[in-house]
């Protein structure tokens, strides 16, 4: 980008062996490697174990997700043993959303949590008609006919939405694919946005939930403040994320299977080493259960907890917007 707006401004142009070179009157100014001393100029922060410029991440981040797009699903329940699910149903259960309730999922992929959400909703939802008939000791065929019309109701009659947003095209258009084949036609929509910079009006939405996506994002604080601001008063903010294992000998293990395995497997399964090496690293430098609970209370949430799953290896953290 930056080497783009230089280059409006230049009139000629002329490659050079290290790059571009612009010639103006007599001036000879390497375009590239004011481009790079830019970005060296710019914040720094991590991609994985890599020192990066804050751009540069961004970039490294879309790429990996670009990658791994096409096989996240499969390498999801083989990184994970297929564990991965039970954590995403916990995260779930613990909202225990009522019919109604209004989602925004964040770093929401390829729609594992929307699914699951519309499937309680719509769970909840026929409880409630079923306990509503059985209450009534001799129903009348018509309460009966309206309870049994009530449950072929679409999603979007129920009024509850799930809206997935992320930054990556490539997960959001796996993710809809996914949608066709399991027939979630209603209630969902799917927006590409960053999470730092949240394409929603103030106030909107009852839940927002992050999964195994903030630790991949430039800034936390902005995510947090952009979760709270797109929040009505009484919403609640929930994230599933990768945490630090409290066990020393589990801890030891897994760090053991993380580097040693989990690569592997994205190079056998992906042919990807690098970005399931990144996402290893990442794991590493997310901030543990307490620091990020800490974060998420000066982003302005109350009654800020968490829950430790699997030892640790992941944590749902909760607050409220007041
Ligand atoms: C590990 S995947 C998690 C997907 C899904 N939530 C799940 O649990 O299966 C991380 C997701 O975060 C998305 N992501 C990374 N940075 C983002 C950002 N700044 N804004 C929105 N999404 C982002 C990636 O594109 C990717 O789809």
């Amino acid at each position: 980008m930056a080497a783009c707006r230089l280059l409006g401004s230049l009139p000629v142009g002329l490659w050079g062996r290290n790059g571009l070179f612009v010639c103006r009157r007599n001036l000879v100014a390497p375009v590239f490697v004011r481009a790079r001393s830019a970005r060296a100029e710019e914040k720094q922060t991590h991609f994985g174990f890599e020192k990066v410029s804050e751009s540069e991440k961004a970039e490294k981040v879309y790429k990996v997700f670009k990658n791994v797009a096409k096989n996240y699903d499969i390498m999801n329940d083989a990184m994970s043993l297929g564990i991965h699910r039970l954590w995403k149903d916990a995260l779930i259960r613990m909202m225990n959303p009522l019919p109604g309730t209004k989602l925004l999922d964040v770093a929401g992929g390829t729609g594992d949590i929307a699914f699951r959400f519309m499937d309680y909703v719509r769970m909840q939802q026929e409880r409630q008609s079923r306990q509503a008939v059985k209450s009534n000791q001799s129903p009348s065929w018509q309460q009966i006919s309206d309870f049994y019309q009530q449950q072929n109701k679409s999603d979007s009659d129920l009024g509850s939405k799930a809206v997935i947003c992320d930054i990556n095209k490539e997960m959001l258009k796996v993710g809809r694919q996914k949608a066709e084949q399991l027939n979630y036609s209603e209630g969902l929509s799917w927006v590409v946005g960053n999470a730092e910079e949240l394409p929603f009006d103030d106030d909107k939405f009852d839940v927002y939930t992050i999964a195994f996506g903030i630790r991949n994002v430039t800034h936390i604080d902005h995510v947090l403040q952009e979760a709270y601001r797109v929040l009505k008063p009484g919403g609640r903010f929930m994230c599933l994320e990768f945490s630090k294992v409290q066990n020393p000998v589990i801890s030891r293990l897994y760090n053991l299977y993380s580097f040693q395995v989990i690569p592997v497997l994205g190079e056998v399964i992906a042919a990807d080493w690098k970005s399931y090496q990144y996402l290893v690293e990442s794991i590493q430098r997310f901030p543990d259960q307490e620091e990020f609970k800490a974060m998420i209370e000066d982003a302005g949430f109350y009654r800020v907890e968490y829950s430790n799953m699997t030892s640790g290896i992941v944590a749902v953290h909760s607050g409220f917007k007041l």
